[in-house]
């Protein structure tokens, strides 16, 4: 092995979400807000990925992957409460049967933001008492498939869903409330850790984690420097000192660059990507993301220095239509998490978000992150230039970095 570099077994992979290609997943709240406030009118059949995916596993070959990171619709297999479906469990067998025909090693994300309806009125994850509903799940879950995965990504993001579902008041349940928060944020993390250490007394050789949301922060002035560490360590650490002890791997989702601005050009004044691309003097993509590739090599160094642990990006990736920055945003942000690796970080895998273009969180079909664009009309699939380029990157095992 190349310890300079990556890893010879090291996981090239890309990373989708159940409600977000699947199709017709009416059992949630988030379809039930979709349709609600017209938010997502096309987001009925999404990807039809339910019925697809074994030409898009064929998609996950054509890009030299050995590895895929997807997520099982609780909805799905509990439709209702208490009642298991064998027909939906049974179709997630086949498509990690698929998977793994394939050689491809999968990551099995459990939660990735949606909760079935019955478990929305019940409250949630606001209530204590309501963990043992998702444990139960869970639990299901990795008996049923533990032939089939020894990976677990428990919960995606946790920090982004209470700031986006409790404080910001979009996802659902539209609430503003920081005590709610609180709360919730500490259910998932006795999830989280109730469910670390289930999975293992199921399955002696499992690899639990979660995917842990960690931005990179610069602040402007004097002012947002006093309230950086304290921002730094809430977004991006909270949740891991919650649960110590509970990760066999580090999950990081990495986006972009975040600057501190008490004004908060972005968010308050709602200024546009395009202007406000001309104000920072930087790159910002159709989400109005700033674009800075170094990113990811503090956020891992970082990270890496304070937990000694195995790093995965479990997401990476960039809302590009035109694919314009995508090619440039891949091997720049790779060549980063290279350095790491050569400065001692140990990275084992990196999952690009997304496979393909999906359905974006409340802003449907507008946003696209695949590598392969997704005509909705037909459901077919073209390659993007990204695609190619990825591809290269992961056959050369980084080489061509
Ligand atoms: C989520 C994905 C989402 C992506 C882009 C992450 O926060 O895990 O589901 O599509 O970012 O917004």
């Amino acid at each position: 092995m190349n310890n300079n570099s990556f890893a010879k077994n090291f996981l090239w992979g890309t990373a989708t979400a159940a409600h977000q290609v699947e199709g017709n997943n009416s059992n949630t709240d988030f379809w039930e807000w979709e349709k609600k406030h017209k938010l997502v009118p096309d987001s009925d059949e999404a990807c039809d990925h339910y019925k697809l995916y074994k030409e898009d596993i064929k998609l996950i070959k054509n890009l030299n992957n050995n590895a895929h990171r997807l997520s099982i619709e609780w909805a799905r297999i509990e439709p209702e409460e208490g009642k298991f479906s064998e027909k939906e469990i049974n179709h997630y067998k086949e498509v990690l049967k698929e998977l793994k025909k394939n050689n491809i090693k999968v990551f099995v994300t459990l939660h990735h933001f949606t909760n079935p309806t019955w478990f929305s009125k019940k409250g949630g994850w606001e209530k204590k008492e309501n963990v043992k509903y998702f444990e139960r799940y869970a639990k299901f879950c990795v008996e049923e498939l533990k032939n089939l995965s020894n990976n677990w990504v428990i919960i995606n993001e946790p920090n982004v869903y209470i700031a986006l579902a409790y404080l910001k008041g979009f996802f659902p349940p539209q609430k503003r409330n920081l005590l709610l928060a609180l709360k919730v944020y500490l259910n998932f993390a006795r999830a989280h850790r109730i469910l670390y250490k289930s999975i293992h007394n199921i399955q002696k050789n499992a690899e639990v984690g979660s995917a842990i949301a960690m931005v990179y922060f610069k602040a402007n002035s004097i002012i947002e420097k006093v309230f950086l560490p304290t921002i730094k360590f809430i977004t991006n650490f909270s949740f891991l000192s919650l649960t110590r002890d509970c990760h066999d791997y580090l999950g990081i989702n990495h986006y972009f660059l975040y600057i501190l601005d008490y004004r908060d050009l972005k968010l308050i004044k709602k200024i546009k990507p395009k202007d406000y691309s001309k104000i920072v003097k930087r790159e910002v993509t159709d989400f109005g993301w700033l674009v800075y590739p170094q990113g990811i090599y503090e956020v891992v160094t970082n990270a890496w220095k304070r937990y000694k642990i195995p790093i995965i990006i479990t997401e990476n990736g960039i809302a590009d239509r035109k694919d314009v920055l995508r090619p440039a945003y891949i091997k720049n942000y790779l060549t980063w998490l290279k350095q790491a690796i050569v400065d001692g970080a140990n990275v084992i895998g990196y999952f690009h978000w997304s496979l393909l273009d999906n359905i974006e969180w409340g802003q449907g079909t507008e946003i696209r992150f695949g590598l392969y664009e997704t005509d909705f009309r037909t459901q077919k699939r073209i390659p993007r230039r990204s695609a190619a380029i990825y591809s290269e990157i992961a056959k050369s095992n980084g080489a061509n970095l």
